[in-house]
C-alpha cells in the first residue's frame, strides 16, 4: 500500500527553525549553513517565512523577506532528502510569492554559490535568470544571482 502523506505549508516559529536546525544535514548535506539561519529573521519576518509540515515533520522550509524596493528575496530554501523531486520546492516558491506579493513585491531574487548546480538548475527550472555577480560576497567571491518577476505561476516553468 502507497500512503500519501499530506503536506501543509504555514508560517514558521522558531520552534521550527530548532527543528530544521537539529536534521541540518537532511536539508543540507555536508554543507554547514546553520550560520545563516539567523532567528532574527524568523522573528522580525514571521509572514515571509514558510514550513512546510507532515506528520513525520518538516519536509522544507523557506526563509525570505521583502525589502523596501518591492523586492522578495529568498535568504534559504530547502526540502528534505525523502521530499526532493515531489514539486515541494516550486509549492514553497509559490507560498513564498504570494506571501511576498502580499507584502509589497514586485519580483523575486536569490542567490546561491557558483557550484550549487543543484540550486541553479532548480531556479531556472522556476523560470529565474541566473546571472554571476564578480565580489558580490566580497573581492573574489562571485555568486549566482537570480531574478525573476511576479507574479509566480506555479504551474508554469
Ligand atoms: C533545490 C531544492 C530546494 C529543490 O527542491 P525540490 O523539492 O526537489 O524541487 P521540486 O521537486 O519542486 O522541483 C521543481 C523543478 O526543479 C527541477 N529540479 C529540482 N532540483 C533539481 C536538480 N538538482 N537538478 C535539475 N533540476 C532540478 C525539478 O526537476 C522540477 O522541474 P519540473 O517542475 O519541471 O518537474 C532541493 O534540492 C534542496 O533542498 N537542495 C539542498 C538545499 C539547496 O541547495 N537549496 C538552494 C539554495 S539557494
Amino acid at each position: 500500500m502507497i500512503r500519501v502523506m499530506h503536506t501543509q505549508i504555514t508560517s514558521a516559529g522558531m520552534a521550527d527553525i530548532h527543528q530544521v536546525l537539529a536534521d541540518h544535514h537532511r536539508y543540507w548535506g555536508e554543507r554547514d549553513l546553520r550560520s545563516l539561519h539567523l532567528p532574527a529573521l524568523v522573528q522580525e519576518f514571521g509572514e515571509t517565512c514558510l514550513v512546510a509540515r507532515a506528520e513525520d515533520g518538516i519536509h522544507g522550509y523557506v526563509i525570505g523577506f521583502v525589502t523596501p524596493t518591492g523586492t522578495g528575496y529568498v535568504h534559504l530554501i530547502a526540502t528534505r532528502d525523502d521530499a526532493r523531486g515531489t514539486g515541494l520546492g516550486r509549492r514553497l516558491y509559490a507560498a513564498f510569492a504570494d506571501a511576498a506579493h502580499r507584502h509589497g513585491a514586485l519580483r523575486l531574487k536569490a542567490i546561491t554559490s557558483l557550484g550549487n548546480t543543484g540550486s541553479i538548475a532548480f531556479h531556472r527550472r522556476l523560470g529565474f535568470d541566473a546571472k554571476t555577480v564578480d565580489d558580490y560576497n566580497g573581492p573574489d567571491q562571485a555568486m549566482v544571482v537570480f531574478h525573476r518577476a511576479l507574479p509566480f505561476d506555479a504551474t508554469q516553468p
